[in-house]
């Protein structure tokens, strides 16, 4: 690994990325949860280069401000005008002083699909043939747009790349083209990018040209081609966007069945890079799972589920459920049609039923919040049950209020608890009350106001109607007269 390991990583990010057709620079969209320059630092990271360079230039205080999030490691050089790859790693080596001693590698910001193996493969066939300079390249159906790799007939050896712009058409038949990675001797690299000229169609400096002029001063150049030439894929339009994140998601799902999980669907499934499985676990069809969701071993979640940012605990069921920043404890149930928003942790064996909402929440184990309710601002204790059509009143208008009702309570239904308010431990509460006052331990609340029936008030005030004849027909039956 220490044999491989890069003097520096250089990644080339100043495009515009025209045809994205987007306010949102080309290397900040996302795909699984991560950024397409994102997913390309994950993999350049695999190498622990002792330097990363990104080169941004357009939208560059967007991009600068976006990998200092994710990687504040990283170094960031400016290309003010794009004038080409070539003058794009020069302007990366500046940033590192003007030349390194070891190997350089560079890729481009918008590969998402690019793996860590492959640049350990690149960089280990690089140290392994003595190299000045290694491409990797790949054999693709389609090579239109692509620098094509020229190789001798006799010997097969690399000996240039031709930008498609600029090639002829016996050139163009070439299937096997630049992917625009590669990894170079430092020095001799930072040596050719001086001789490089812009004497080409697109009037820039190409970075593909140190390859013959390396060549030409009697250096070795090699190739390594990738075993599947997808991964290599540059991203320009948002249909290779789209074609991209199909195949990440694939490679993540695959993963994650082969390590025990059961994925009903995996078309109608998307996971984030960050989310984490263990076995068992049973994902129904249009389930989408996000950032650090986690789902424990056994639980089942979906179908129509989407999980940010949830951890799901062991055995637990989660159904048509939309989940921000919640926790769910082992044996728990949620679903179907719950929103369970930030700060929602429901305890082991607990329940969120049908069309509840939590937010800010903490339910305890056993306890069950099963129908048609709001719960904000809680803390609910331990196996208790709040009656259906419940909600905690949290909001004055102006402020956040919080509720707290104790273990063993049995609340009833059509409950408003009006915050702040406690109901203490093992208390219950009357159907329809309005909690307004704190409940002591054990009592029993009834807040609402006393029944009163007027008898004979349909017969006097609505004469005739139907409801005057079944209450009579219902007088008649009582008295036996039937
Ligand atoms: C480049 C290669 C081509 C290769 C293809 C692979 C050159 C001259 N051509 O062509 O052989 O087959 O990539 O996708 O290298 N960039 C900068 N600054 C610049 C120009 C580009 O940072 O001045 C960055 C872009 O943001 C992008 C990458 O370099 O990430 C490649 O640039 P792009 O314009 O897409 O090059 P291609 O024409 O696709
Ligand atoms: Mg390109």
């Amino acid at each position: 690994m220490s044999a491989i390991r890069p003097a520096a990583v250089v990644v080339l990010a100043a495009g515009e990325g025209t045809r994205m057709k987007s306010a949102t620079p080309k290397v900040l969209h996302d795909i699984c949860g991560r950024s397409l320059v994102g997913h390309v630092l994950a993999a350049a990271g695999e190498l622990e280069p002792e330097n990363l360079v990104v080169v941004v230039g357009h939208a560059r205080e967007q991009v600068t401000a976006h990998l200092a999030g994710i990687a504040p490691d990283v170094r960031t050089a400016v290309q003010a005008e794009q004038n080409g790859t070539g003058h794009a790693v020069r302007m990366g080596l500046e940033e590192l002083g003007g030349a390194v001693d070891g190997t350089v590698i560079v890729v481009c910001g918008d590969t998402p699909l690019l793996t860590g193996a492959t640049l350990r493969e690149l960089a280990a066939t690089h140290a392994a043939d003595g190299n000045a300079v290694t491409v990797l390249t790949a054999e693709v159906p389609d090579a239109t747009g692509y620098g094509r790799i020229m190789r001798d007939e006799a010997s097969g050896a690399v000996t240039a790349i031709v930008e498609h712009k600029d090639a002829s058409e016996a050139q163009r038949s070439v299937r096997e083209i630049n992917s625009g990675v590669f990894a170079f001797d430092g020095r001799l690299l930072a040596e050719a990018l001086g001789q490089v000229r812009t004497d080409n169609s697109q009037g820039e400096e190409y970075l593909t040209d140190v390859l013959g002029i390396l060549r030409s001063a009697g250096h070795r150049v090699g190739a390594s081609v990738a075993g599947d030439h997808r991964e290599i894929a540059g991203i320009n339009n948002r249909v290779q966007l789209a074609e991209a994140r199909r195949i990440l998601n694939d490679r993540l799902l695959t993963a994650a069945m082969l390590s025990g999980v059961t994925v009903v669907d995996p078309a109608s499934t998307w996971v984030d890079v960050s989310v984490t499985f263990e076995r068992d676990v049973v994902v129904h069809p249009g389930t989408q799972l996000h950032g650090s969701t986690h789902l424990a071993e056994g639980c089942e979640v979906g179908p129509n589920t989407r999980l940010t940012d949830t951890r799901v605990g062991a055995g637990a069921r989660v159904d048509n459920t939309v989940s921000v920043e919640a926790e769910v404890g082992p044996e728990a149930s949620v679903g179907p049609f719950a929103y369970l928003r930030p700060g929602t942790r429901l305890g082991r064996g607990g329940k969120i039923g049908t069309y509840v909402e939590t937010k800010n929440a903490s339910i305890g184990e056993g306890t069950k919040v099963p129908h048609l309710s709001y719960v904000g601002d809680a803390t609910i204790g331990e196996f208790s049950n709040i009656g259906a059509a419940s909600v905690f009143v949290n909001y004055d208008g102006e402020h956040k209020h919080h509720t707290t009702v104790g273990s063993h309570c049995k609340t009833g239904s059509d409950n408003m608890f009006v915050a702040p308010v406690t109901v203490g431990d093992g208390a219950y509460t009357a159907a329809g009350s309005v909690i307004t006052k704190d409940v002591p331990p054990g009592s029993l609340a009834v807040a609402r106001g006393q029944q009163r029936n007027i008898e004979g008030w349909v017969a006097r005030k609505r004469p005739g109607s139907a409801a005057a004849k079944a209450a009579q027909a219902a007088a008649r039956e009582a008295s036996g007269e039937g």
